[in-house]
């Protein structure tokens, strides 16, 4: 039997618990606070802001909003991180990507103190979850894990096959179902024989950014097959995985919109809670 899996329950779920925490937090009398940086004002960006907000007011966490111009220069927004890394009252920085082009995106994810690093995108922070040392981890792949295993499904001695090397999505998501002890596969643009190697996978991860582009052709009957794609259509929504002609064929599927996409949002409040704790340490 095929179950969609639910990313808005779940998501919700994981917030609710962040909102928990947040409150025992404020009982100690310690707020949480996520600083949220924008550079210009791309629309996707804005509306993905404008959804990190929103969530932190959910679950009671305090947001500190920058909308910086499109002609900051690299060096003023290094110094406002450098301000919010020596604020003690900010607990989180997330500043959105991407960045324009005139801003090395590298020298400012690095710039970010690693005990502030709640999007998990700094050298430490990627490199202590390769060695599996404490740390903040990416929150798309940290958001499958959970869906993965709030829906039941065990991912120790399974096949995982990641289409797609992000450093954002592909690479720690590798390192993540490794740690979950699952037998991983990456794949990429120069991959011999896709089709074949996806059909190897019990759990197939898409992150190609490709509309619709995986059908049942690359799917073994049973599989568990998780969307990381969206992209916008007339018709509406739709993922990297053709819906439609996947879903018969496998067991669990993640649906686009409502998937993965809700997850993210719910990582990065889970991070900015736990923020508190490595702050304090
Ligand atoms: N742009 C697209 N996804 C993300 C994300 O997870 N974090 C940040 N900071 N920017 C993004």
């Amino acid at each position: 039997m095929m179950n969609i899996i639910d990313g808005k329950a779940i998501s919700k779920q994981i917030k609710d618990e962040v909102k928990e925490k947040v409150a025992a937090l404020k009982a100690q009398g310690v707020t949480v606070t996520l600083a949220v940086v924008q550079v210009g004002n791309d629309p996707a960006s804005s509306v993905y802001v404008n959804n990190k907000k929103k969530a932190c007011a959910y679950t009671g966490m305090e947001s500190e909003s920058f909308e910086l111009p499109e002609e900051t220069t690299q060096e003023e927004l290094l110094s406002l991180i450098e301000e919010l890394n020596n604020r003690k009252e900010i607990n989180g920085i997330l500043v959105q990507l991407p960045l324009p082009e005139h801003i090395d995106e590298n020298a400012v994810i690095r710039a970010i103190s690693p005990k502030k690093d709640v999007d998990g995108f700094h050298p430490q922070s990627v490199g202590a979850l390769c060695i599996g040392q404490p740390g903040f981890v990416s929150c798309t792949p940290a958001g499958i894990i959970e869906l993965l295993k709030r829906s039941g499904i065990e991912i120790a001695g399974k096949e995982c096959v990641i289409i797609g090397r992000s450093n954002i999505v592909g690479k720690p998501m590798a390192l993540l179902m490794l740690r979950e002890n699952a037998t991983v596969t990456i794949t990429h643009s120069k991959t011999k024989d896709l089709k074949d190697v996806c059909k190897r996978a019990d759990i197939l991860i898409v992150a190609i950014g490709k509309p619709q582009m995986i059908t049942e052709e690359y799917v073994k009957e049973g599989a568990v097959v998780i969307d990381v794609g969206i992209h916008r259509r007339e018709e509406g929504l739709c993922g990297d995985v053709d819906f439609e002609r996947v879903s018969g064929h496998c067991s669990y599927i993640t649906p686009v919109p409502g998937g993965v996409g809700p997850m993210t949002i719910a990582m990065l409040m889970h991070n900015c809670v736990e923020s508190v704790a490595l702050q304090t340490e």
